[in-house]
């Protein structure tokens, strides 16, 4: 059995003040972390703040982070920052960042081997736009993907990865996928990683992400592919966050 892994997307939301409201509403609330990962990605200059303060039953991720070790890269962030603070995860890739910010499925393979090098878990996201979906590319798209990003890593890395499908058309939108779409593509996925790195894909952990609320998470993830969510708008309010999580914990 997979433990469920929900994770909150802060983007870029929320003042040091925020986040220290947020990680007192709910820090008292959260279900114990053997029932259930509840992570929060928040922004870099936040970290700090979330780590001190994470308790026992939430973890702190960052949103991205560079492939070097360090050097003359101006306004980026590296692996080793984020571990010396106590960072656990980070997401790589997401389709904001690939879209907006020139990430190239060879700068998000570079990152994904970079993370594990340094012992941080990435979420890696995934998925096709609207017009893909339209013309029936979804899965050619998402294979794509997965190839390059995972290329050269180990069947161990595999266990640990967290990979985020998430279709675009879906993020931030209001509309979700529908919970067979998800697991349909969730499934996929594994599928992929499988026949690249043969059993360890059984392990990984596949969230979807698109436009997830609390009144839809508990059918999203009743699904058997689907073994969390990344959670963008609606991880924002303590309270929502704190109904998000509980609704991964096993049954
Ligand atoms: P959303 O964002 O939940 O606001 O749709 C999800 C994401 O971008 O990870």
């Amino acid at each position: 059995m997979r433990k469920k892994i929900i994770a909150g997307n802060w983007k870029m939301n929320k003042t040091r003040d925020e986040a220290l409201q947020f990680v007192y509403a709910v820090s008292e609330k959260l279900p114990h972390i053997d029932e259930v990962d509840s992570v929060v990605c928040a922004p870099f200059p936040l970290l700090r703040t979330l780590c001190k303060r994470q308790g026992d039953n939430l973890r702190v991720g960052a949103q991205n982070m560079h492939y070097a070790d360090s050097g003359a890269y101006t306004g980026e962030i590296s692996a080793d920052m984020l571990t010396t603070l106590g960072v656990t995860y980070v997401i790589i890739g997401h389709s904001e960042r690939r879209a907006m910010f020139n990430e190239t499925d060879e700068t998000v393979n570079l990152k994904v081997k970079k993370a594990f090098e340094k012992g941080l878990i990435p979420i890696l996201c995934v998925g096709e736009t609207l017009e893909q979906r339209e013309k029936g590319q979804e899965k050619q798209v998402v294979k794509a993907q997965l190839e390059k990003n995972l290329e050269g890593l180990n069947k161990n890395d595999i266990e640990h990865l967290v990979i985020a499908y998430e279709p675009i058309w879906a993020i931030g939108t209001g509309r979700t996928a529908s919970a067979a779409q998800a697991e349909e593509m969730c499934a996929y996925v594994r599928e992929v990683v499988k026949d690249l790195y043969g059993t360890a894909a059984d392990k990984m952990r596949v969230q979807y992400g698109g436009s997830v609320k609390v009144d839809n998470i508990k059918e999203i993830l009743s699904m058997p592919n689907i073994d969390g969510a990344l959670v963008g708008g609606a991880s924002l309010k303590a309270d929502d966050f704190v109904k998000l999580v509980e609704a991964g914990v096993k049954k």
